[in-house]
Formats: structure tokens, sequence, C-alpha cells
């Protein structure tokens, strides 16, 4: 039952990087006229994964397994910065040329984090 459930949960957590990671490649042409926005898709996306990345955590441990402390300081504290920037520049008129840029850089970081140093650990 709690593997269905962390299953779900991941399919929603992935479904936040589509959104942030999509927003981002949309607007790639945008950027190199300094236009590029932060959609509410970019917005949106960065609380489903705060959210489903904290309820994952919660899961994990539920489920008998541990997680890696490392990359879920780091994962925190990019999605903690993600989530500011986003929040700060979503609805403004003008969005400086770096904002976006950087919401997909921040992004690519946690992906390479979750896969590559990984996230749960085998108890
Ligand atoms: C931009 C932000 C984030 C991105 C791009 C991201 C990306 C990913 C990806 C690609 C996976 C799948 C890796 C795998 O299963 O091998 C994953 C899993 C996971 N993430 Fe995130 N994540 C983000 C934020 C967070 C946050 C803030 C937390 C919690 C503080 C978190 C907690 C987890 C956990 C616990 C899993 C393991 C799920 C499982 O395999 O059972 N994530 N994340």
């Amino acid at each position: 039952m709690i593997e269905t459930i962390i299953r779900i949960t991941v399919v929603l957590h992935l479904i936040g990087v589509v959104g942030l990671l999509g927003g981002f490649f949309y607007q790639m042409g945008a950027l190199k006229t300094g236009t590029a926005k932060v959609l509410p898709a970019m917005l949106h996306s960065s609380w489903l994964l705060l959210i489903t990345g904290f309820g994952l955590t919660g899961l994990v441990y539920a489920n008998g397994e541990k997680v890696n402390n490392i990359t879920l300081s780091i994962k925190g504290a990019v999605i903690t910065a993600i989530f500011f920037i986003a929040y700060s520049y979503a609805k403004k008129e003008k969005t400086p040329k770096w904002v976006v840029p950087t919401l997909g850089l921040l992004t690519l970081v946690n992906v390479c984090f979750a896969v590559i140093a990984g996230v749960v650990v085998e108890a």
C-alpha cells in the first residue's frame, strides 16, 4: 500500500520537474530577446516539488528505508531558492534576464543530485 502511495507521489514529483524544465525550454527563444518570464506553471511546479518532496521524505521513512541527508539538504536549499526567485518575479512586468536561466540551471542541479547522488538509501 505505502509503495503505491510513494509511486503516485513520485509521479507528481516528476510532473513538477517537467513543469519547471518545460517552462524553461518553452522560453529559450525568448531568452535571446530578454523577454522570458516566470510562467504560472513554473511557480506552481516549484510548490508541487516542495510539497511532494517533503511528503516523499516522510513516506520513504514510513516504508522502512532511509534517505541520503546530504542530497536532501541540497535539494531543500535549491528548491527554496527556486521558489523564492519564482515567487518574486512571477506576474512582474519586467523580468531580469538572469531569472529564467537561473531557474532552469537550479532545476538541473536538483535532477543531477537526485539521480546521480541518489535519494533513497537501503536501510
Ligand atoms: C527542483 C527541485 C527538485 C527536483 C528537480 C527533484 C527531482 C527528483 C527526481 C528526478 C527524483 C527521482 C529520482 C529517483 O527516484 O531515482 C526525485 C526523487 C525524490 N525527491 Fe526530489 N526533486 C526536487 C525537490 C525535492 C525536495 C525539496 C525534496 C525534499 C526535501 C525531494 C525529495 C525527494 C525524495 C524523497 C525522492 C525519492 C523518491 C523515491 O525514489 O522513492 N525532492 N526528485
